[in-house]
């Protein structure tokens, strides 16, 4: 066993138990594909502002922020004031409240484009009823989407977003589906004239700063090149701003890029951290939704949208209360500022260990690709063009021994991504970089990048 490895069993030996009692109720002891960790994942049991702690006890710096969700940190102060107060008010209460349309109503002044909102429990949910209401405005039923562009679970969206792009990330996709989507690789304008031209396309749906949390970066130059193509065919444009919703700027990646999509998805910091989703779209996007009264067209010309957890209150009131701390662009600000730090800081450690690769990302969000032969960038719009592929694989069979080795040290990534929150100082982000280039000496020793 390697060194990194030894010291990751001997510093957790109640995760080792626990997932040993895990794989017996839980497919390979997890709930999540992405939190799967080899010998076995650690289990958190309590978490507070940047930082959260290990049933080991074991303090991490955390910069997996509930997958993205979290840009106020844990616990926030306001927000969980909020949810408590909800908690006392009740959880459920299978009716409107008023609180979701307060939370509409901020969504609406925040994201470009959102004459309507309509809240759901996931992203998954969110980009599955942004498709669901292109089909129906435009009565197509094909969709042109991008390798490494990440949408979500759901059937429809369940090829391209991986390498090898030809094949399904998932068994158990009815080919007549996978049909209906056009993965195409993003940038190539022509490409996308061409199907635009050649099929019936009902939407043209992005990641609007690239493939995976941006971590195969876009030119806005194209974005706004498939704005045009789409808007003179009549085709809707969908952001998927599940990511970048509120945290690229306090209107998303829309309001940073200058580009409106017809409709929207949103997911995480929607909801402040808990359960929770939304597509907001303009008037005549969303009017399928709307009941007309019209027993014959409500039953026959609707787009269908139940979900039990709609707009929970419990996560209405978090969500209300997030979009309101962030909504002056402060908070967006200064987490943007710490992540520049720490990426900057990172890439020098890579550099003066003499190992290749580069750490980089958009605004608050952190791309981390040691060892990878990628050259080191200050921008991500520098590796625009590169092989998707290849930044989407990113790590590879590095990316385990890399967890394991920064966990040691008292870092938490989600894989090779990482987010910065308003709760983390510049002083946490130090001493981040002190646990990160402990955690690459230990990776260099072990010959992992060779
Ligand atoms: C860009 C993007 N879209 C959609 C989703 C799906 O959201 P959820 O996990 O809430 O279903 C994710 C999740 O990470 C995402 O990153």
């Amino acid at each position: 066993m390697s060194q990194i490895t030894e010291e990751y069993v001997r510093r957790h030996p109640t995760s080792e138990e626990l997932y040993a009692r895990a794989c017996e109720a839980l497919p390979s002891g997890l709930t999540h594909d992405n939190r799967r960790m080899t010998p076995f994942p650690i289990y958190v049991d309590r978490a507070q502002e940047a930082r959260k702690w290990d049933v080991d006890d074991n303090e991490l710096i955390d910069f997996v922020l509930g997958h993205g969700a979290l840009i106020l940190g844990h616990l926030d102060h306001d927000v969980i004031a909020s949810v408590k107060e909800q908690l006392d008010l009740g959880t459920h209460y299978g009716a409107s409240h008023e609180l979701e349309i307060r939370w509409a109503e901020k969504v609406k002044e925040l994201v470009p484009g959102a004459d309507k909102v309509r809240f759901t429990s996931s992203g998954t949910e969110a980009t599955m009823l942004a498709l669901r209401l292109a089909r129906t405005y435009t009565g197509c039923e094909k969709v042109i989407r991008f390798h490494g562009h990440f949408h979500g679970w759901h059937d429809y969206m369940m090829s391209g977003n991986k390498p090898p792009f030809s094949l399904p990330t998932s068994t158990g996709m009815p080919a007549d589906l996978q049909s209906l989507a056009v993965a195409m690789r993003a940038g190539e304008i022509e490409a996308v004239r061409a199907v635009l031209d050649r099929e019936d396309i009902a939407a043209v749906i992005m990641e609007p700063t690239g493939g995976t949390q941006g971590k195969a970066p876009m030119d806005p130059e194209f974005v706004r090149q498939v704005r045009d193509l789409t808007a003179q065919r009549g085709v809707l444009l969908i952001f998927d701003e599940v990511v970048t919703g509120f945290r690229v700027s306090p209107g998303g990646a829309a309001r940073a890029l200058g580009v409106t999509a017809d409709i929207t998805a949103l997911g995480k910091i929607v909801a402040g951290g808990l359960p929770g989703g939304a597509v907001v779209a303009r008037r005549n996007v969303m009017n399928p939704l709307e009941f007309s009264g019209d027993p014959s067209r409500d039953r026959y010309s609707r787009v269908a949208h139940p979900g039990t957890f709609n707009a929970n209150p419990v996560s209405a009131a978090a969500g209300l209360n997030c979009l309101e701390r962030i909504e002056d662009g402060s908070v967006g600000q200064y987490c943007d500022a710490l992540a520049h730090r720490f990426r900057e800081g990172m890439n020098d450690i890579l550099e003066k260990r003499g190992i290749p690769g580069c750490v980089y990302g958009g605004s608050s969000i952190l791309h981390i690709a040691a060892g990878v032969d990628i050259p080191r960038v200050s921008d991500p719009s520098e590796l625009v063009g590169y092989d998707p592929t290849r930044l989407i694989g990113g790590m590879g069979p590095a990316l385990v021994p890399f967890r394991r080795a920064t966990i040691n040290r008292g870092i938490d990534f989600m894989g090779p991504t990482g987010f910065v929150s308003a709760a983390h100082t510049e002083a946490d982000i130090e001493t981040a970089l002190e646990a990160f280039d402990a955690a690459m000496a230990d990776l260099a020793d072990e010959g992992v990048f060779e």
